[in-house]
């Protein structure tokens, strides 16, 4: 809680604004998980880790306000409309214009546009994909915002895959009820 209220003031400039909090409109891992949800909380563990490292105040808020901004692409890139934007490349040009691969630079961009954010920022979230980026991580930041991604991003998938599988079971389970049992095996 106390830990909450020395990481607000970094950051609510960025989350009153609408543009960021449009991005509550954007699932992201997994139907419970909005692009607002994780991105808060990647700013938390990169807060979090800026701490144990012991950075000194700026280093700590440009961190935690890169790491808030690492996804700030701003589109659903589950819809049918980014599907047809990738379909318009081919080999491995469309490989190359996946999502998973051109996010990282467009919420740089996209950031600068809204924020001010110096070159070091922009390239920390552009990088933030990394291994899958265009550029490496090329400081401290850039490394920590990578880490911190990475680690909320398994934490919000294996919630989703843990619910993927309890909706199976529910649904196996059910489905014998429904056939007296017949999906039992029995001796
Ligand atoms: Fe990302
Ligand atoms: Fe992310």
């Amino acid at each position: 809680m106390e830990k909450e209220q020395e990481l607000l003031p970094l950051i609510q400039d960025i989350l009153d604004n609408p543009a960021f909090q449009d991005l509550k409109n954007y699932a992201h891992h997994g139907p419970e998980n909005t692009v607002y949800d994780h991105s808060l909380a990647t700013a938390r563990m990169a807060y979090t880790l800026g701490l144990r490292l012991g950075l000194n105040t700026e280093a700590l808020r440009s961190l935690t306000r890169v790491a808030l901004l690492h996804d700030f692409f701003g589109y659903d890139w589950h819809e049918d409309w980014y599907r047809a934007f990738v379909r318009r490349y081919h080999g491995l040009r469309r490989f190359t214009h996946m999502h998973a691969f051109v996010h990282g630079e467009i919420a740089a961009l996209r950031a600068k546009l809204y924020f001010d954010l110096d070159d070091k920022q922009c390239g920390s979230i552009a990088s933030h994909m990394f291994p899958l980026s265009t550029t490496l991580p090329k400081s401290r930041e850039a490394w920590l915002v990578t880490l911190a991604d990475k680690v909320v991003a398994s934490k919000e998938m294996s919630v989703t895959a843990g619910h993927g599988v309890r909706n199976a079971y529910h649904r196996l389970w059910r489905a014998a009820r429904m056939s007296g049992g017949a999906l039992y095996v029995r001796k």
